[in-house]
């Protein structure tokens, strides 16, 4: 079950990651693959991702310039996922720095209270205490803001003289849905969407500053080796087998949602001999299961090589079905195939454009922050020095 506060910003669970298995949840479902996840409205905006993954160095190499080489680049990948996903929800128009800019801090407070909300579904009396009251009314006040937020973007959508009719928002507005449901279906996109992708990346580069022999074996896949692009399009990203490898490795060491979205038998079932109920929540270790060392050699070492397709067919087989960072079954991740590209698409350009290196020590600190996200204990913070490669075009 989820945390009791989220039925504040779910529309009382009527959004898709919070409503139960049945009807309302299957149509919810094909809603979204077949609108804001369809693959043909993610290609339509290749263009507009490659701009702004390169409008996102440029923003990190002015960072640089000003810092002695040192960025925190979270908040620039936060937004890229932000730009992206509203252009899938609201159509390819959609332009609204305000919004972008205005949404992360809601997205980003909503993760960090789920700890204290667990807290209150442990003790439900805690609601009722005074000084405890904190967290629910931070509560009220992020699902005030999303609302001043997201109503404006559906009545610009509702006023346009030619609405898309490939959003998500247009799936929404046509099949009768309450605005307030709406709003908060909405809202869900952004934060199942935003925290996984740039965390995943922010990993990624910390791993690539603590192994800097993957670090160049990765540049030289994405710069092309002799070739020196200046840029990493869509198309490249899917012909990249080690980038796709190093994706993987982090998908696999830091899972972004390690015990998945809880679940619920929807029948009496048996597992491993044991009897569940119907209606049992049921938390899945994703988290485990990728580091199990019967399928995973060395799990705890950082290894890409292992998902090169090198091993024996036996190993590959186990490899691929424990490799479950997205889920498994009927609610696997609806955004998968567009967070690996987001992640995969950041990352390429991020290492093309810059060396990256430690800010100071070892390197960045590796611990998990677990909410209901595993994030950096400490935002990654690191040294860049601009690639040789790079056109005068560039910065
Ligand atoms: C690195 C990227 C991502 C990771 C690792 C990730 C991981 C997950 C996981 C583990 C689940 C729960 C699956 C389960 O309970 O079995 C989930 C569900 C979900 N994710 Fe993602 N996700 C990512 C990106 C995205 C993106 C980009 C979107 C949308 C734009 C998205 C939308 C959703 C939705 C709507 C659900 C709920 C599906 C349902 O209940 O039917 N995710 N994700």
């Amino acid at each position: 079950m989820l945390p009791y506060m989220f039925k504040y910003i779910s529309a009382n669970w009527t959004t898709l990651s919070t409503s139960d298995h049945g009807p309302y949840w299957q149509s919810l479902r094909k809603g979204v693959q077949g609108f804001a996840m369809n693959p043909s409205s993610i290609s339509s905006q290749t263009l507009s991702q490659e701009k702004e993954a390169i409008a996102m160095t440029q923003k990190i190499q002015e960072q640089a310039a000003v810092n002695g080489g040192i960025v925190h680049p979270i908040d620039n990948i936060r937004h890229n996922t932000i730009r992206v996903v509203g252009r899938l929800c609201f159509g390819p128009d959609f332009n609204n720095e305000t919004f972008v800019v205005g949404i992360d801090p809601f997205i980003y407070d909503i993760i960090n209270i789920a700890a204290l909300a667990r807290f209150a579904d442990a003790f439900p009396f805690t609601r009722y205490i005074p000084g405890l009251r904190g967290p629910f009314r931070k509560v009220a006040e992020i699902r005030d803001g999303i609302v001043s937020l997201v109503e404006p973007e559906i009545t610009r959508y509702q006023s346009s003289k030619s609405p898309c009719t490939t959003c998500y928002l247009h799936f929404l507005l046509s099949n009768g849905y309450t605005m307030e449901t709406i709003i908060f279906i909405l809202f869900e996109m952004f934060v199942l969407s935003v925290d996984s992708t740039s965390t995943a990346t922010t990993w990624a580069l910390a791993f690539l500053i603590r192994n800097s022999e993957i670090q160049h074996k990765l540049f030289k896949e994405v710069s092309g080796g002799d070739e020196k692009r200046e840029r990493v399009t869509v198309d490249q990203v899917s012909k990249m087998p080690y980038l796709q490898a190093v994706v993987s490795e982090v998908f696999r060491m830091k899972p972004i949602a390690p015990l998945a979205i809880p679940h619920k038998t929807v029948n009496d079932t048996t597992l491993t001999g044991l009897k569940i109920d119907k209606g049992t929540a049921v938390i899945i270790n994703i988290y485990a299961v990728l580091r199990d060392p019967k399928v995973w050699d060395e799990p705890e070492r950082f290894m890409p090589e292992r998902f090169l397709n090198e091993n024996a067919l036996s190993d590959r087989m186990a490899m691929e079905r424990s490799f479950i960072p997205f889920g498994a079954g009927r609610r696997i991740c609806v955004g998968m195939d567009l967070g690996k590209l987001q992640v995969g698409l950041t990352l390429a350009n991020l290492i093309n454009s810059f060396e990256w290196l430690a800010a100071d020590g070892d390197g960045p600190d590796m611990t998990d922050d677990f909410t209901i996200i595993l994030r950096m204990k400490e935002p990654l913070v690191a040294r860049i020095k601009a690639r040789t490669n790079l056109g005068a075009s560039l910065f």
